[in-house]
């Protein structure tokens, strides 16, 4: 078992880089913010966080018209966050302290300020023309097909200059890339290869099951959905077999360094995507996106059944991935909280995203409780939000500035921030949550400890408990001779175990954390009757 690599058995963070923390006064996070603050991350002590890598969201060269996700080089770092030197000092601090670093690489397009689309664009000739997916209409003033760009209207953009339209599966400014040019593949192939000569130890890859499109650029059946882009069915500008083919070739790179590995994001409402981007488990992604589960509402049952699907779908020789919260989503201390009990369910959510089978990843912020917070229409920064407020609002509101203390800039910056404060940081902040022994922050710690003392809990396999009470979702994590069970009460009301099936069960159990006192230390599970949004977690006595 102490053989397991490093993006198994350890806690990923996601760091939005602008919003983190930053250095020099300028409003905008960077990397010198992240490596003063790398103690509250780990310093090897109980009193940091105690995780294991940090995520950095893209911190290359890029206009910033979508948070870095429109990259104009790849090579260089961005000088809003810093530059090449400080990057470095980052990484070796970080493996200092046992660390990883894991970078955000946007492979399916380029911003369209990237001098590869600028000469792409510039006339039909040009050698690099091809490098992006350039098409006649099929008639004047309609473009090659009906495909749409996952955020609206069509995914083909009109070039009056040179005649043609050109692809994007996300925003107009973003053209895809030509994966089928083998020129693309070798520059973008040399950009991954030159960050991990430089030591980087992993990518999370943007939108890896939009790599490729049908070749013959067939339509897409239509089907009844919510918002336009759900009204086809994605079967050829999305999750092709081609993209899975380009991941196990990423991988074979890879490989050859020692330590390294990938996790994408599959953007699919179809879970079968997720998991055919993990290949045989070995050879294409080490971590897949499990978005189905980010996206459960606050239903004990909806989150079993998300766990119990992804158990038996997932090739034997993968591993899980879990996340709550991430740049995109609307941040699950709201999402998730309801009116009054948001509190009490974070740390519910919070034992089970670090007790599953799976590599947790934990989104700044989140283990403060940072609530979802409301920007004013003139102050957001997302193209989304900009352009289609109020629905959807957006993506700001879960990327406001970290929360580190009370002060006017909430310890973020010396100046006002690129985006306005969340209003809870007065009373939601890292310096109130460390002094206070029951908060959230605590709790995050006490679960992260707790998770690598415990091989049971990093490595054992999984198992639900039948028998529990609605509401209540529990679990066996089993290794050697170590059984943990996992007991979360996701209801308001007292609730009896009483029903409770424990496999071999019939013993004792010892009490190893748990969100509420309990009687004592030692107990049978069916005796127990779990306190409202109480989490508790005990060994086989
Ligand atoms: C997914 C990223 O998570 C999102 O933030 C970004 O806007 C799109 N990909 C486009 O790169």
């Amino acid at each position: 078992m102490e053989a397991m690599p490093w993006w198994k058995k350890g806690v990923i963070y996601q760091v939005a880089v602008r919003s983190f923390a930053d250095s020099d006064g300028d409003g905008n996070g960077d990397l010198r913010g992240i490596i003063d603050q790398l103690d509250y991350l780990n310093d090897g002590t109980e009193a940091s966080l105690g995780v294991d890598a940090l995520w950095l969201t893209p911190i290359f060269a890029s206009p910033m018209r979508d948070f870095g996700y429109d990259v104009s080089d790849y090579l260089s770092v961005n000088p809003l966050f810093g530059d090449m030197e400080t990057f470095e000092e980052l990484l070796s601090q970080c493996h200092r302290r046992g660390m990883k670093v894991i970078l955000d690489m946007v492979l399916n397009h380029t911003s369209d300020r990237h001098p590869w689309f600028l000469e792409s664009r510039s006339s039909r000739d040009n050698p690099r023309r091809d490098w992006y997916i350039w098409r006649d209409g099929r008639a004047p003033g309609k473009p090659p097909n009906r495909w749409r760009a996952v955020v609206e209207g069509s995914a083909w953009e009109w070039d009056e200059a040179t005649g043609q339209y050109y692809y994007h599966a996300f925003l107009p400014f973003q053209p895809d890339l030509n994966w089928r040019n083998p020129e693309v593949r070798e520059a973008l192939f040399g950009a991954v290869k030159s960050w991990l000569e430089r030591g980087v130890d992993g990518f999370r890859l943007d939108l890896i099951n939009f790599l490729y499109e049908d070749e013959l650029l067939r339509d897409n059946p239509r089907k009844p959905g919510l918002r336009p882009y759900d009204w086809q069915r994605h079967l050829y500008d999305r999750s092709r077999p081609e993209s899975v083919e380009l991941v196990r070739e990423l991988r074979r790179l890879l490989d050859g360094y020692p330590g390294r590995m990938m996790m994408g994001e599959v953007f699919t409402d179809t879970r079968e995507d997720a998991v055919a981007l993990l290949g045989d488990g070995t050879d294409a992604l080490h971590l897949s996106f499990y978005l189905h589960f980010a996206q459960r509402r606050w239903r004990a049952e909806a989150f079993r059944e998300s766990v119990g699907w992804l158990e038996e779908n997932i090739p034997e020789r993968a591993w899980p991935c879990y996340y709550l919260n991430n740049h995109d989503l609307p941040r699950s201390f709201t999402r998730l909280g309801g009116r009054r009990d948001a509190y009490a369910r974070a740390k519910v959510a919070a034992a089970m995203l670090l007790t599953l089978r799976g590599t947790p990843i934990i989104y700044y912020g989140e283990e403060i409780g940072m609530p979802q917070a409301r920007i004013p229409r003139g102050r957001m920064d997302d193209p989304i939000g900009k352009k289609f407020w109020p629905i959807p609002v957006g993506r700001d509101g879960c990327r406001t500035p970290m929360q580190w203390d009370g002060g006017r800039y909430a310890g973020f910056s010396r100046s006002e921030p690129w985006l306005p404060l969340g209003p809870s940081h007065p009373e939601r902040n890292v310096e109130r949550e460390d002094a206070d022994p029951y908060s959230l922050l605590n709790w995050y710690r006490r679960l992260i400890r707790l998770r690598r003392e415990r091989p049971a809990l990093r490595a054992g396999s999984y198992r639900a408990i039948e028998g529990a009470p609605g509401g209540v979702f529990a679990y066996l994590r089993e290794a050697g001779g170590e059984a943990v069970a996992v007991l979360l009460n996701f209801s308001p009301r007292q609730v009896s175990l009483r029903r409770l099936r424990v496999p071999r069960g019939d013993g004792k159990w010892r009490v190893l954390i748990s969100t509420h006192r309990m009687g004592c230390d030692e107990v049978c599970l069916e005796t127990i009757f779990l306190r409202p949004y109480q989490a508790a977690i005990l060994e086989r006595a």
